[in-house]
């Protein structure tokens, strides 16, 4: 398998965080310091800091993101955003199925595959996340557990649509919690990720999708999570509010 043959790709997920004004601010510190990056960095931001951050980082190497999107085209879905909405006024990637959306706001594997599936319609490249719970991991069932979720929320995907695709491995009992998977614990389940797009597609085609390792991660341990096969990026949350350290962890990866 040939790693160079993937996008490395660092997301910042900057979750319920950062004002409009506050997200310009942050972004305009980013730009320069990631300018000659030799991966791709993208910001996915608040729906309200979408404009905002488009505009701080038009005609750079930053893309936009949102954080989660409807797959209805329109209608009656009050508080819900439409991948048209998001498409018009210039994002490219919305993350998808975060394990935060999972616990709290009751997504299940069925509505992140119709919102993964209405994404890669309307045009949006979906980060799709997926990741066991501490009790999953303790009671040595997370291969089923990932197994399961890519399998349901990557249905009816087709292996073209598969290439717009970057899925996050993100442990939830990494996340914010300053508990990083380790290297090999990252590596082992994201090599488990591309067998199962293997079996689900092909060799070429999971060899071509780029997984990111999402949990703690940080300008500290970036380095050794980065160097590992099938570790092709990151998704990164509290680490993406700071500049310098979103900035560091991009140079990880640019290398
Ligand atoms: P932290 O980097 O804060 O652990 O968050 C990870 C995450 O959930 C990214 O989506």
């Amino acid at each position: 398998m040939d790693k160079a043959k993937r996008k490395a790709i660092i997301a910042g997920n900057w979750k319920m965080n950062k004002t409009p004004s506050e997200a310009k601010a942050l972004l305009n510190e980013i730009v320069p310091l990631v300018a000659d990056a030799d991966c791709e960095v993208i910001a996915c931001v608040p729906y309200v800091d979408l404009a905002a951050a488009i505009e701080a980082t038009a005609g750079t190497n930053v893309k936009i993101g949102a954080e989660n999107c409807h797959w209805a085209a329109s209608g009656a879905f009050t508080g819900e955003i439409s991948t048209g909405m998001l498409k018009e006024i210039g994002v490219e990637y919305v993350v998808l199925g975060h394990s935060e959306r999972r616990q709290y706001f009751g997504e299940t594997d069925e509505t992140v595959n119709k919102r993964t599936k209405a994404a890669l319609a309307g045009g949006l490249k979906p980060i799709v996340c997926v990741g066991e719970l501490l009790w999953e991991r303790e009671c040595n069932i997370t291969e089923e557990v990932i197994a399961r979720q890519i399998k349901l929320d990557l249905w009816d995907v087709t292996e073209e649509e598969l290439k717009n695709v970057v899925i996050a491995y993100e442990p939830v009992w990494a996340i914010g919690t300053g508990k990083t998977a380790t290297a090999d614990q990252a590596e082992e389940v994201c090599a488990f990720i591309r067998d199962q797009l293997a079996k689900l597609y092909n060799q070429e085609a999971a060899d071509a999708v780029t997984i990111q390792y999402g949990g703690s991660m940080n300008d500290a341990n970036a380095d050794e999570l980065l160097s590992k096969t099938n570790v092709d990026g990151g998704l990164i949350g509290g680490a993406s509010l700071v500049a310098e350290k979103f900035a560091a962890i991009v140079k990880a990866a640019s290398k």
